[in-house]
């Protein structure tokens, strides 16, 4: 059995000893070039002149490309095709690449990208959400807008109401790798090794910027040094660049960005500004909600589209709301192009629900957790209580328990929110640590204490449908070891050694005899991003299949040989039994090459069930849901706005984990990358439209230290209701909103300091701490 055991990471050994090769550690040849990008020193302008004789003379530099140099299409875009990869006349945010530079080293191709002399015409910039919704600037030409029942008619006759707006800040990926990728010229077409989340789109854009066919372009892509969404459709740049750059001088081109580049150049999480109105009734359920979702996409359309989709899509968070009104604002705006982060929309439309909720428990003088236990989505159906509050639970004509419907229209029919919570309330001691903080506020001036539970739903699969695909290639030795290929790529999560697992399960042997070999767009065709925390679940079952496809094979020879039906064939321990025949695993796979038996297969995998309408809003958009929950204790100073966390508890659903180390480290990161999205964590862009925090002296993301000092973390193990792989659920993305619990316990332990609410901003860095002490004391401003 290899699956559900928590063996190391494949890479364990290689990460730790620094063997790991990255995309900038793979030996390249001796002639090969190096590239940097100029950049735009304005957020909005047309170019009147540009002189780039200086960029020319420059000691190294090899060529100078600007758009005009761009032999087809001048595009980046995942989407929309709106994103030029060098500008072409106009310059959309600062830090947008105007041309290239191709130099004999990485240090002369950036030093000489400064010496650019640019001439421009400045254009008003739009770089705040309140500028882009005065000027009307948004996609898809006005806000969209999805709704159940009647949430105005219903907020109207709620006996308790929060009504309020805040601020969400966005995120920088901060991988440990920045963004790199390397082009080899070929005789025929070219091959580009690229650290990216989505080899087959790497092909696509190469493809269509230099004329080619598909088969002409391979990408391979062995690992990433994280990822986080970041590297979805952020590093089409480098690539295309490295493939144009290449064909222009026929020598191998490498482009990695510098940290500083990085940061200025790419895309972030989106940051969004959330207007709610949530109302209860007497007992504290809900009656309607209506949110408005503005959402600051930066310049071009990238995934914004399908981010604000998802951020739509979560913003029931875990509760049944009988009507609800949500209206979604995608703001253009002249900042670099917002893009995929961990959640993909899903944090920010769970916080503005989240922050609602703790809002209505201050209103309505009800304890934030019941209030949320009172709204949990139903449990399945059999064996479900009636919710409390309830005579009996809604059922139909049949006399089953009927499942409550999201707002979108999807029956939940796996909630197991209420048992987990009630574990989690017990191991974390919820209620006898929160009389504990309120007696130490009582007793304490300066500093106050605040704990928080949050709880999360998370949706799986892609909004959009026909992403929902996989495949795989499984190739089997005569030796009997096993090298295999899939559409998913390794960035840190442990998907290699998962689906090493899966291998070693079907074939029953042991997981040293199966190696994943990089991603390549040469052997697994038309691949998604591995995104959406999908991973694991699409390729999974498709690496499953190949191998089935394989057993079988196997299956009917020894059978032959055995003399027994396929039925009583066993492959167990690394054994094959049939009949009177008994084989070590690689003695039958020689047999049957003797024999010209196949013995690679591919396999594939669609997800079924989902449907989903996006501009109607309605369908069955993920296949189910993760779920989990947290409870955060931390600390304030109240004089100073600092803040420290002091403990967290973690039950999460990773289904029957396929992995349980893997999954905890899963969650411990996601935990304490979405804490720090929302306390320490602070993108600034001055009036210039100029990215200040660039670097990591001014950008704090988490250190392990700044990790809870007490920090437990335990799996809810209950298999999938769904048929996944090995009855696993998806856990890349979902521990991340579990974050939102330090958020929350911030502003408990705000509101400890008077009887206002304290109307947090997010992140909570220690001037938004402090500013939310204040206007809990009602302090004038
Ligand atoms: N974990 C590590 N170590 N590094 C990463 O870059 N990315 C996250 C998550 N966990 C990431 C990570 C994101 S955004 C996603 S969508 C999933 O992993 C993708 O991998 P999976 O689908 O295999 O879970
Ligand atoms: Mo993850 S944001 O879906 O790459």
């Amino acid at each position: 059995m290899s699956v559900a055991k928590s063996l190391p990471h494949d890479s364990a050994r290689l990460h730790v000893t620094g063997g790991a090769r990255y995309t900038d550690d793979i030996p390249c040849p001796a002639n090969t070039a190096h590239l940097a990008f100029g950049l735009s020193t304005r957020a909005h302008a047309e170019i009147t002149a540009m002189d780039l004789s200086a960029v020319r003379a420059a000691p190294g530099v090899i060529a100078v490309l600007t758009a005009a140099d761009m032999p087809f299409a001048n595009d980046a875009s995942p989407s929309a095709h709106d994103e030029p990869v060098l500008a072409e006349g106009v310059v959309h945010y600062h830090g947008q690449p105007i041309f290239l530079v191709v130099a004999e080293s990485h240090l002369a191709a950036r030093k000489a990208a400064r010496l650019g002399r640019i001439d421009y015409a400045e254009r008003p910039a739009i770089l705040t959400i309140d500028a882009a919704l005065a000027a009307g600037s948004l996609f898809e030409g006005g806000p969209v807008v999805w709704s159940r029942g009647d949430a105005g008619t219903a907020l109207a006759g709620a006996a308790h109401l929060a009504e309020g707006e805040f601020e969400i800040g966005g995120q920088e990926h901060f991988y440990l790798e920045s963004q790199a990728a390397l082009a080899l010229p070929l005789d025929q077409g070219v091959e580009i090794k690229c650290s990216s989340q989505h080899p087959s789109e790497i092909q696509h854009k190469v493809a269509e910027a230099l004329g080619l066919g598909l088969h002409d372009v391979r990408v391979e892509m062995r690992r990433m040094g994280g990822g986080f969404g970041g590297k979805e459709s952020q590093g089409n740049h480098l690539a295309i660049a490295c493939a144009v750059a290449a064909r222009a001088t026929g020598r191998p081109c490498k482009m990695r960005y510098d940290r500083d580049d990085d940061m200025v150049i790419t895309g972030k999480r989106h940051d969004f500004r959330i207007r709610y109105r949530l109302g209860c009734d007497a007992e504290g359920r809900l009656v309607g909600a209506d949110f408005v979702q503005m959402a600051r996409c930066g310049w071009s359309m990238d995934l914004s589209l399908p981010v604000c989709d998802r951020a739509m899509l979560h913003a029931d968070s875990s509760y049944f709301v009988p009507a609800m009104r949500i209206e979604s604002h995608r703001l253009r705006t002249n900042t670099q192009s917002a893009t995929a982060f961990r959640g993909f929309g899903g944090p920010q439309g769970l916080l503005g629900m989240e922050r609602a909720m703790d809002h209505l428990a201050h209103v309505a003088g009800i304890d934030p957790l019941e209030l949320r236990q009172r709204n949990f989505y139903a449990p399945p159906a059999e064996g479900a209580l009636p919710r409390r509050g309830e005579a009996s639970a809604p059922r139909d004509i049949s006399g089953k328990m009927k499942p409550q419907e999201t707002h979108y229209g999807q029956p939940v029919e796996d909630c197991v929110l209420d048992a987990l919570v009630a574990r989690l309330e017990a191991s974390a001691e919820y209620r006898a640590r929160k009389a504990a903080v309120a007696e130490w506020n009582a007793a304490h001036r300066t500093l106050k204490r605040g704990i928080a539970l949050s709880p999360v739903k998370f949706g799986i699969s892609f909004t959009l449908t026909h992403l929902n695909q996989a495949g795989a290639l499984v190739q089997l030795y005569t030796d009997g070891t096993v090298l295999m290929n899939h559409g998913g790529t390794e960035m840190g999560q442990g998907l290699h050694q998962k689906l090493a697992q899966v291998a070693s399960e079907v074939f029953a042997i042991g997981p040293e005899a199966v190696r994943v070999s990089a991603t390549d767009t040469s052997k697994v065709p038309n691949t998604s991003a591995t995104a959406a925390s999908s991973g694991a679940d699409l390729n999974g079952m498709a690496v499953k299949n190949a191998c089935l496809a394989i057993r079988a094979r196997l299956t009917e020879f020894a059978a032959h040989r055995g003399g027994c039906p396929a039925e009583a064939v066993v492959f167990e321990a690394g054994e094959v039994r049939a009949g009177t025949r008994v084989w070590r695993f690689s003695n039958l796979v020689a047999e049957a090459y003797q024999a010209r038996i196949s013995l690679s297969s591919n396999g594939f995998y669609a997800t079924p069930k989902i449907e989903w309408d996006r501009v109607a809003g309605r369908g069955r958009p993920f296949f189910y849901f993760a779920y989990g929950a947290a409870v955060t204790e931390v600390v304030i100073d109240t004089l100073t706005g600092e803040n420290r966390i002091l403990r967290a508890d973690i039950l999460h659903d990773a289904g029957a984990s396929l992995n349980p180390a893997l999954d905890v480290g899963q969650i411990e990161g996601g935990y304490v990358q979405g804490a720090g999205w929302l306390t320490t964590e602070e993108l600034v862009w001055d009036e210039q439209g100029r990215l200040r925090s660039h670097a990591p002296s001014t950008y704090k993301i988490p250190a392990t230290s700044d990790a809870p000092e007490v920090f437990n973390v335990s799996l809810w193990d209950e298999p999938n209701r769904e048929d996944t792989i090995y009855r696993s659920k998806a856990v890349g993305e979902p521990p991340f909103l579990l974050g939102i619990s330090a958020w929350l316990a911030l502003s408990e332990a705000c509101a400890a300091c008077g009887p206002h609410y304290p109307d947090l901003r997010a992140p909570a860095t220690p001037e938004a701490v402090l500013a939310a002490v204040h206007r809990a004391r009602g302090d004038a401003a």
